[in-house]
């Protein structure tokens, strides 16, 4: 059994949150946008279309389709916002105690069939569910950055998650195109759990004057076929989220070959992000 999903909520409307905001809404559900300010709501639909107009330049999708998605899209920089979705995906900062925070006030205005999910790239599902009165209904949903252009779907279960509830969101990520893969609930996940310590060993490599950061990017693009080098796609993920997650392996797993390059830590001390900084491994104060 799964149950019919129509209206899906979508808390944070940051790079990842207005990617699924995009990609939900161009698959024809209805889509409620959250975020503290609205500012960043005003932003995220600016991108939302600036990202749709490449789709039509591109010939995958048309005017009318474009106008009809956007149409689809709701913004609240309140959480009550949600009570009549019947999925909410929570794409906040990645920090514990936010989204504990948030999960906490959205089980207290959504009724108990609403089925949450947690785009997290680390933190513990099964820890988030627990925080809430619905540890059946709760699921990790992970999607990578660009939302729009990327097929997978981490799917993580959490000690608790029912069976239906994993086919009812398996079936949307489906619905959005996507490739939903499953997994348990242990740090990292799969994806950070091999990407970040490849991530880590680059800027080890920077470091230990193994090589300039150019020099790796070149290294791993070149020879192992990857978009974009390990550096590049730092700045692009955010230093700040390498170095949580690197420390979400650290803790979790205890194992000292997943301690956080002092490199790393440095540049985050430093406020450099990346890209969204205007500065990481890179400059983007010109882009
Ligand atoms: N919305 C819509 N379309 C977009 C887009 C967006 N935000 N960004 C790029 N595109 C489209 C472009 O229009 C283009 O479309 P066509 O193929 O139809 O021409 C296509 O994507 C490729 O884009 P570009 O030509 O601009 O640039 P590119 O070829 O260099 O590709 C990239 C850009 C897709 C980002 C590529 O470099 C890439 O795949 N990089 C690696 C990304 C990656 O590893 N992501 C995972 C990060 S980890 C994560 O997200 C999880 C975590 O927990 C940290």
């Amino acid at each position: 059994m799964t149950f019919e999903i129509r209206t899906i909520g979508i808390v944070g409307a940051g790079q990842m949150g207005n990617g699924i905001a995009h990609v939900a809404a161009l698959s024809g559900y209805r889509v409620i946008l959250s975020d503290i300010e609205t500012s960043i709501l005003e932003r995220a639909i600016a991108t939302i279309s600036r990202n749709m107009d490449r789709q039509v330049k591109k010939g995958k999708l048309d005017e009318k389709g474009r106008a009809e998605a956007l149409g689809r899209i709701t913004t609240t920089t309140h959480l009550s916002g949600h009570s009549g979705t019947d999925l909410v995906v929570e794409a906040a900062v990645e920090k514990y105690e936010i989204k504990e925070e948030i999960f906490r006030q959205l089980d207290a205005v959504c009724p108990p069939e609403t089925i949450f999910a947690s785009n997290t790239s680390s933190i513990s599902i099964t820890k988030l569910a627990a925080g809430t009165s619905r540890p059946d209904r709760f699921i990790g949903m992970h999607f990578m950055n660009p939302v729009p252009v990327m097929a997978l779907v981490e799917m993580i279960r959490g000690l608790d998650t029912s069976d239906e509830v994993f086919e009812t969101v398996r079936g949307v990520a489906e619905s959005m195109g996507k490739t939903p893969v499953a997994c348990n609930d242990y740090p990292g996940f799969v994806s950070n759990r091999v990407l970040m310590p490849m991530i880590n060993e680059a800027i080890y490599a920077v470091y230990e004057g193994v090589a300039t950061p150019e020099a790796v990017d070149q290294i791993m693009k070149l020879g192992m076929n990857h978009p974009m080098g390990p550096l590049t796609l730092a700045d692009f993920i955010g230093l700040d989220t390498c170095l949580y997650i690197m420390r979400v392996l650290h803790e979790g797993l205890g194992d000292p070959k997943y301690r956080p390059c002092p490199l790393l830590v440095k540049m985050v001390d430093a406020g450099k992000l990346g890209r969204k900084s205007g500065a990481g491994f890179y400059d983007y104060s010109g882009a």
